[in-house]
């Protein structure tokens, strides 16, 4: 299998986290052991939140602070590589080197690559680049829901959606300004290359069970359901 894994940069803000990155990181190293190839992308996580906020009362421009949140999210990736016994030394910062890591055998590790969009896009343009059979989301919010989880205790989590209704899902969702999922530009990727896309949480027990296809989270599909 070669897939792509997206990392929530929250697991580097955790108390604990040195635990968390380490347990991670073996499960990584094993899934290449096991014969599949992969390639990660970490999120800037509570940092760069924090740094963007206090550059933007600074007077940053927009294209700055994004280019302050992409410094964070590399500075994480860099944490990642340094504990990835196969992964590739330095953090990727162009979709091409990561078909260089795979040529050696090496896991590529990047953060963000340009002002505009996040994390979340540059995971679905590797698995784009690299025709992976898998992207596997790990975000906070742990799959899709048919309603905002934080707002409606009756909220279901889907096992699967349609890319269709996964749009109105995030159009209704960012207007409320609660339920951090995909963004568009994501959306556009995914869509565009029908890539197979399951979103889950982030432990550690959940993204192993998506890495050996165990069922967890939701499922991406293209086909009305
Ligand atoms: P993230 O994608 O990490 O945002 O990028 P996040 O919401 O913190 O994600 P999680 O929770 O860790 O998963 C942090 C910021 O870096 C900039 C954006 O400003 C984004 O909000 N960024 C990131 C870019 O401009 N381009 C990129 O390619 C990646």
């Amino acid at each position: 299998m070669k897939t792509v894994v997206k990392i929530s940069g929250s697991i580097f803000d955790e108390v604990g986290a040195e635990e968390r990155i380490k347990e991670l990181a073996s499960v990584f190293e094993k899934y290449v052991q096991d014969g599949n190839s992969l390639a990660i992308v970490v999120g800037g996580g509570k940092r760069s939140r924090e740094l963007i906020e206090l550059g933007r009362k600074l007077g940053a421009t927009e294209d700055v602070l994004d280019e302050i949140g992409i410094d964070i999210t590399r500075i994480n990736a860099k944490l990642l590589i340094s504990c990835i016994k196969d992964s590739y030394p330095q953090v990727i910062t162009d979709l091409r080197e990561a078909d260089i890591a795979w040529s050696v055998k090496k896991i590529p590790v990047a953060g963000g690559l340009s002002p505009g969009h996040s994390t979340n896009a540059v995971a679905a343009l590797l698995a784009e680049h690299l025709k992976a059979d898998l992207f596997i989301n790990s975000t906070k919010a742990g799959g899709v829901y048919d309603k905002d989880p934080k707002k409606y205790p009756d909220a279901r989590l889907m096992e699967r959606v349609s890319i269709e209704e996964l749009k109105k899902i995030i159009k209704g969702s960012s207007e409320a300004g609660t339920y951090e999922l995909l963004d568009e530009v994501s959306i556009g990727i995914i869509q565009r290359s029908k890539i197979r896309t399951l979103v889950t949480g982030t432990g550690t027990a959940e993204i192993k069970k998506a890495l050996y296809g165990e069922n967890v989270g939701t499922m991406i599909v293209f086909e009305r359901i």
